[in-house]
């Protein structure tokens, strides 16, 4: 438990995948809030974090089944407002004398549902149901509801699934919901959370500049006296958790810069100077491009060239490592959206779209503990608190770019040759990008070179080379992601610059798919 003077909202973790969906939520709002899985939620847990509120997530579980999971009685006596989202208005119900029914096919509803109003006084909905249809978008993901609510309960609005969508008991301040408004597709949820945490009394004082200083106690207080190594990718993630961790510890970080022949054309020379013209952070520059390119000949499966280079990196990691006496602790620059991606943030089972290399495959006789002061950030907050920490503002804007690098944007073998022609390409797409002043309007944006050649014909003469694929993306958190409307103009101008200047390529093609069904990277 984080000692801090603001006043604090508790998240009580059920396992649903988008808790940290929450606490985001509630940063935005500037209200001060952890999460802890229920499991350590006890009578003295709550008495010492002393909450102004309680939220409790949704979660997998059915409140049918003998010993699902369950809040610490206390928590309703304390006196303060709780919110319940999904399995939380389950779990609320069912605690307080009302009732939940197994899930049917009738009335399970996954995805977007729309509630419709049956009463609006209550303060939970002011604004709430505001688009004049007299009802309101939200997102369902439930197979139990709830059938019969809790004495002191009204319900204010129903959807065609859960017949108390909304329900709240306004003289305890208690809410409770069937939907989740922490999900982007939820347009309105943000108004529940902020009319919540009003209600609650919370007056916002919780900002970036806090967070940074609770950063930096938390890391002081993790690592002691010891020795940190933190990888360094050049990318804004690893940059800002260095600068963090510098300002924390300062020279018991050194910084390893790991060239691994995948990156794009002159980072690694202007990362390094970056670093050593605007701190002073003990930095290594290892180039062991040929190390993991010689371990990628050949490999052409996608989640076998993650494995190969996360393991590498750890090689790599343990080696320079064992060279600073002391060393006990690797830092890096996770962020939630790759945790939970990867792995269930609480530890639990969950489905594994992609090994990221910096998440997944650590193994425990790698002998370093991990620092991730961004574990639980989402990109946009970790740019608020790059500049919050006076990075250049060239810098912390700078597109996001994967761990493994080009890797992942070169379906198929991965050759040099391959290699520097989607670098010169990625060079031009950018360069076009930023001439037309669509740099910061673009999420992400890339070239992938193809696993195929395609016959052209430039001059008077045939041609046989790489096709390639621009990919640019809108999206908040890299969660979802829509394709970026280019003109036809711009495509076209783009098209002709990549052939003309990028001698392998006869052929370009833009990616038009969303996330999902897609995903931003190629593998
Ligand atoms: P996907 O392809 O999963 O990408 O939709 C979402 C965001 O994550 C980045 N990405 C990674 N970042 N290590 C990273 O540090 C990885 O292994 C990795 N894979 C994807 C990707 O560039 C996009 O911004």
């Amino acid at each position: 438990m984080t000692q801090t003077s603001h006043d604090r909202l508790l998240i009580i973790d059920f396992g649903s995948q988008v808790t940290q969906l929450i606490a985001r939520r509630l940063r935005e709002l500037n209200v001060y809030c952890e999460i802890h899985p229920y499991q350590n939620v006890t009578d003295t847990f709550l008495t010492e974090f002393a909450p102004k509120a309680i939220i409790f997530s949704g979660g997998p579980d059915s409140v049918m089944r003998d010993g699902s999971p369950r809040p610490p009685k206390a928590a309703y006596d304390l006196g303060v407002p709780i919110l319940g989202i999904c399995y939380g208005q389950q779990v609320m119900m069912h605690d307080l004398g009302g009732k939940v029914e197994a899930g049917e096919h009738a009335t399970a509803e996954f995805g977007r549902a729309y509630v419709t109003p049956t009463d609006d006084r209550a303060d939970l909905l002011t604004g709430w149901f505001m688009d004049g249809s007299g009802r309101e978008q939200v997102w369902m993901s439930h197979g139990d509801h709830v059938s019969e609510i809790a004495p002191g309960f009204q319900v204010y609005g129903t959807s065609p699934g859960a017949p108390f969508a909304i329900t709240a008991d306004p003289a305890r301040k208690f809410y409770a919901v069937q939907f989740h408004p922490e999900v982007h597709h939820t347009p309105n949820g943000k108004t529940l959370y902020e009319n919540f945490v009003r209600e609650a009394g919370f007056s916002g004082d919780w900002t970036m500049g806090a967070y940074r200083e609770e950063a930096i106690r938390k890391i002081r207080e993790q690592v002691g006296d010891k020795k940190v190594i933190c990888g360094l990718s050049g990318g804004v993630d690893s940059s800002v958790a260095a600068v963090l961790i510098h300002e924390a510890i300062g020279d018991q970080l050194t910084c390893v810069f790991v060239d691994h022949g995948l990156l794009r054309m002159n980072e690694a020379d202007e990362v390094v100077s970056m670093f050593r013209d605007n701190y002073n952070i003990p930095l290594i520059h290892a180039d062991e491009s040929d190390l993991f390119l010689g371990e990628l000949d050949g490999q052409s499966d996608p989640e076998t060239k993650r494995k190969i280079i996360g393991k590498l990196f750890i090689d790599v990691f343990q080696k320079y490592a064992n060279q600073i006496e002391g060393a006990e602790f690797l830092a890096q620059g996770t962020l939630y959206p790759d945790v939970i991606e990867s792995v269930s943030f609480s530890g639990g089972p969950s489905v594994t779209i992609k090994s990221h290399h910096n998440v997944g495959g650590l193994p425990e006789k790698m002998g370093l503990k991990l620092v991730e002061p961004l574990r639980e950030l989402f990109k946009d907050e970790v740019r608020a608190l790059g500049r919050e920490l006076g990075l250049p503002t060239s810098f912390i804007g700078r597109h996001p770019f994967p761990g493994p690098g080009l890797a992942i944007r070169c379906p198929g073998e991965i050759t040099r040759e391959k290699l520097e022609i989607l670098r010169k390409a990625d060079a031009v797409y950018i360069d076009q990008i930023r001439k037309h002043g669509l740099y910061d309007e673009i999420w992400q944006a890339f070239v992938a070179i193809l696993p195929v050649r395609t016959v052209g014909v430039m001059g008077d003469s045939r041609t046989y080379d790489y096709a390639c694929a621009l990919r640019a993306v809108n999206s908040v958190d890299g969660m979802t992601a829509d394709y970026y409307p280019f003109s036809h103009e711009f495509l076209g101008e783009t098209a002709t610059r990549i052939i003309n200047e990028v001698k392998g390529i006869n052929r370009v093609t833009y990616d038009v798919t969303s996330k999902p069904p897609g995903t931003i990277e190629w593998e």
